[in-house]
């Protein structure tokens, strides 16, 4: 059946769905640039935050019962953009109520909920999308055309050390910074890379909440079935001024790549059929220089077309296995196999 509009509903009306300061942005603001989708219905536990959106955004309805939209027959898709602890019971109620689901990353907290997540979303035949936004940024794109079979890549997202109270810091809601942003690094290091891990190896520890028994900061090696190898620099131990806090770096043997100013830029340096190259990649296409509305309009293309996801559940799984697998080299001092 081809949809004539997509009607979505957004759970978890806070930053990511609309806006980090006062002005509207976010998922939210995103949507109403894409042609064919309307806003159905907006849940939030806390009921001030859906009321909020609902006024910045339209929409049919808010609510803080998540229920009303898993039973409203009119909603075809859902954004899940809780804190990390709500979305695989919220990514498998989707599914069992047959709605096509984009989570914000990371997709699940543990591999277990991924494996019952593959299972659910299988069975049910519907589309996962996985907000690994960086995948759809220009330049991050027009890198991985340049050098399509990297031999070494290095992936680093640092920053300042994390505030105590902050929701992602903590235990259960969010797992700490590797858990919550790690899976931006993991991912875009095999993304790039276009080749299978094999296996993990990792030094890291608690190095900035002393008093949490959270890892927090992470340098990890990954060694691709391919024979490629890759490094993921993660964690909060101090800004990165100079690079930004996402920079990654693409060796391709005769060039290299480097990603900076949070993966807006770019510049290419080396040989080119032996022709000296140092091009500024950053005059691809800055209409949306985060590939934040390019990743939602994959997900309805996904939904229109019946196409495969781009970063569906397997990307969103090996994300979270990579991160187990690095803390269990931690404990153990051992290398891990990775197999998924
Ligand atoms: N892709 C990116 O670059 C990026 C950037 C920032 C945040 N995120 C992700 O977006 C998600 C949300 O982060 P945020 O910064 O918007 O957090 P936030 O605290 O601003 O908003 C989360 C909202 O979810 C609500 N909520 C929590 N549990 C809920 C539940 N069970 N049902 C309904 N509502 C619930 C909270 O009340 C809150 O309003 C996280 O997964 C985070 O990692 C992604």
């Amino acid at each position: 059946m081809i949809m004539s509009e997509i009607k979505i509903a957004c759970i978890g009306c806070g930053g990511i769905a609309g806006g980090y300061g006062q002005e509207p942005g976010g998922h939210l603001k995103n949507l109403k640039k894409i042609e064919g989708v309307s806003i159905r219905g907006l849940v939030d536990i806390n009921i001030e935050s859906a009321r909020r959106r609902f006024t910045q955004f339209g929409g049919e309805y808010y609510t803080d019962d998540v229920q009303k939209v898993m039973k409203d027959h009119e909603v075809d898709a859902v954004l899940i953009c809780t804190h990390h602890d709500s979305h695989a019971s919220l990514i498998i109620q989707a599914a069992q109520a047959g709605k096509h689901v984009f989570v914000e990353k990371p997709m699940a907290m543990t591999i277990q909920e991924c494996d019952e997540i593959e299972k659910v979303v299988k069975k049910a035949g519907i589309k996962l999308q996985v907000g690994f936004r960086l995948r759809f940024a220009p330049i991050v794109r027009e890198v991985k055309k340049r050098i399509e079979h990297p031999l070494v890549i290095v992936g680093q997202v640092m920053e300042s050390p994390w505030e105590d109270h902050l929701w992602a810091q903590h235990p259960v809601k969010g797992g700490g910074n590797v858990l919550s942003q790690g899976c931006h690094n993991f991912d875009l290091v095999c993304w790039l890379n276009g080749s299978q891990p094999e296996s993990i190896f990792a030094h890291g520890g608690t190095l900035t909440h002393k008093d949490t028994d959270i890892i927090d900061n992470v340098v990890a090696t990954i060694r691709f079935k391919n024979g490629s190898i890759g490094c993921v620099i993660q964690g909060d131990a101090g800004p990165s001024g100079y690079t930004s806090k996402f920079f990654f770096e693409v060796f391709g043997g005769d060039k290299t790549a480097t990603l900076y100013d949070r993966c807006t830029k770019a510049n290419l340096r080396g040989l080119d059929k032996e022709r000296l190259i140092i091009d500024d990649l950053s005059e691809a296409d800055q209409g949306d220089p985060e590939g934040t509305i390019e990743e939602l309009r994959s997900f309805i293309r996904i939904i229109r077309d019946d196409s495969p996801s781009p970063c569906g559940v397997e990307d969103g799984k090996l994300a979270t296995v990579l991160i187990h697998k690095a803390f269990e080299s931690i404990a153990t001092g051992k290398l891990q196999k990775i197999s998924v």
